[in-house]
C-alpha cells in the first residue's frame, strides 16, 4: 500500500523513454555523505530503526520494477562464489533471460563480469547483470546455472544507456530504482539517466574530507557530470526523527 504522502508529488504511470523511468533513492547525512555507519549517532529518543526504516517503506512505495547498484555494492549483497570451471561452450553476445517468474529485478552493472550470485535472486528479487561484450564464456555459464539474467552494455560495459534500453524492453520494465553506491549513481548522472533524486536527510554529518558521497562520478579533472541538466524540488517532507526527504525531478538546464 502506497504512502498517502507519496501522492503528494504525481508519480509517471507511463515513461515515454524508450527506458525505464530511473530515480535515484538514497539516504545521506547533511554533508552528502554515503556510510550511516560512519554518521553520528540519533539524537536522545529518536529511533535509529524507525529512521532506517524510512528509506525501505519509501522504496517500497515508489512501486518501481527493481532495483539498480553498481558492481561494488553488488559484491557485497550477492553471496556467490566462483566455481572456477575450466572451460564452457562458446556463447552469443546475446541477452540471457532466467526465470522472472514475476519478481522485481535486482540489476547489478558489472562491467568485468566480477560478481557472483549464486543464485537466481538477490533479497527475492531476480538478479540481472549488465555485462561488458568482453567478458569470458565461463562466466556467462556461471550466471546461467545460476539462473541470472544477463543484457550487455557494449563491448566494454560502459554503455549505460544502451543497457538501460535494453533492460526496458527485454523486461518491459518502466520505473527502477537507482540505490548506488555514489560511483554508479554518478555515472548514470553524466549520462542524463536520473529522471528524479529522492533524498533521504539524516540528522547526522559524517565530516572527514574525502569519505565517499552519494554521488561520486569518476571522470577527467574538470568534468561536471551535471552539466546541461537542472534540479527542480517538487517535494519536501520532515519524517518521524527529523530525518528529511526531498524529491527533485531533473530537467535540462535553461539555455
Ligand atoms: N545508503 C548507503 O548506505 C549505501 C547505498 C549503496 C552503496 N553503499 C556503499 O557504497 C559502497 C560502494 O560504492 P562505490 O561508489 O565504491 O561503488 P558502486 O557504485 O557500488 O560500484 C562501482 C563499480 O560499478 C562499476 N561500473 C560500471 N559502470 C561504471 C561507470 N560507468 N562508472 C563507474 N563505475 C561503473 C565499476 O565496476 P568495476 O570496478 O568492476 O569496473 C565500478 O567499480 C559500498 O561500500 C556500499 O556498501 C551505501
Amino acid at each position: 500500500m502506497a504512502d498517502p504522502d507519496l501522492r503528494l508529488v504525481e508519480q509517471p504511470s507511463e515513461s515515454p523513454l524508450m527506458r525505464p523511468y530511473i530515480i535515484c533513492h538514497m539516504g545521506t547525512s547533511i554533508d552528502g555523505r554515503l556510510h550511516p555507519s560512519r554518521f553520528t549517532s540519533a539524537a536522545a529518543g529518536v529511533s535509529s530503526d524507525v529512521l532506517r526504516g524510512h528509506y525501505e517503506r519509501i522504496h517500497e512505495s515508489f512501486e518501481a520494477d527493481g532495483w539498480i547498484v553498481g558492481r561494488k555494492t553488488m559484491s557485497e549483497m550477492a553471496k556467490g562464489s566462483a566455481r572456477g570451471a575450466p572451460s564452457s561452450p562458446k556463447l552469443a553476445r546475446e541477452a540471457h533471460v532466467g526465470n522472472r517468474n514475476g519478481r522485481k529485478l535486482a540489476i547489478g552493472i558489472d562491467p568485468s563480469g566480477r560478481v557472483q550470485f549464486g543464485k537466481d535472486n538477490v533479497g527475492g528479487d531476480h538478479a540481472v547483470a549488465v555485462l561488458g561484450e568482453h567478458v569470458s564464456d565461463v562466466h556467462l555459464s556461471e550466471l546461467r546455472a545460476d539462473g541470472v539474467s544477463y543484457v550487455f552494455a557494449g563491448p566494454k560495459g560502459d554503455d549505460l544507456p544502451g543497457a538501460m534500453e535494453r533492460i526496458g524492453s527485454t523486461f518491459g520494465v518502466k520505473k527502477l530504482l537507482l540505490e548506488g553506491g555514489g560511483s554508479i549513481n554518478g555515472a548514470f548522472l553524466k549520462h542524463g539517466l536520473i529522471d528524479e533524486f529522492s533524498t533521504l536527510i539524516f540528522s547526522a554529518v559524517d565530516g572527514v574530507a574525502g569519505t565517499q558521497s552519494i554521488i561520486d562520478y569518476h571522470g577527467p579533472e574538470g568534468d561536471r557530470p551535471g552539466a546541461g541538466q537542472a534540479l527542480r524540488l517538487t517535494h519536501c517532507e520532515t519524517l518521524e526523527g527529523g530525518m528529511v526527504w526531498l524529491r527533485h525531478a531533473v530537467e535540462r538546464a535553461p539555455s
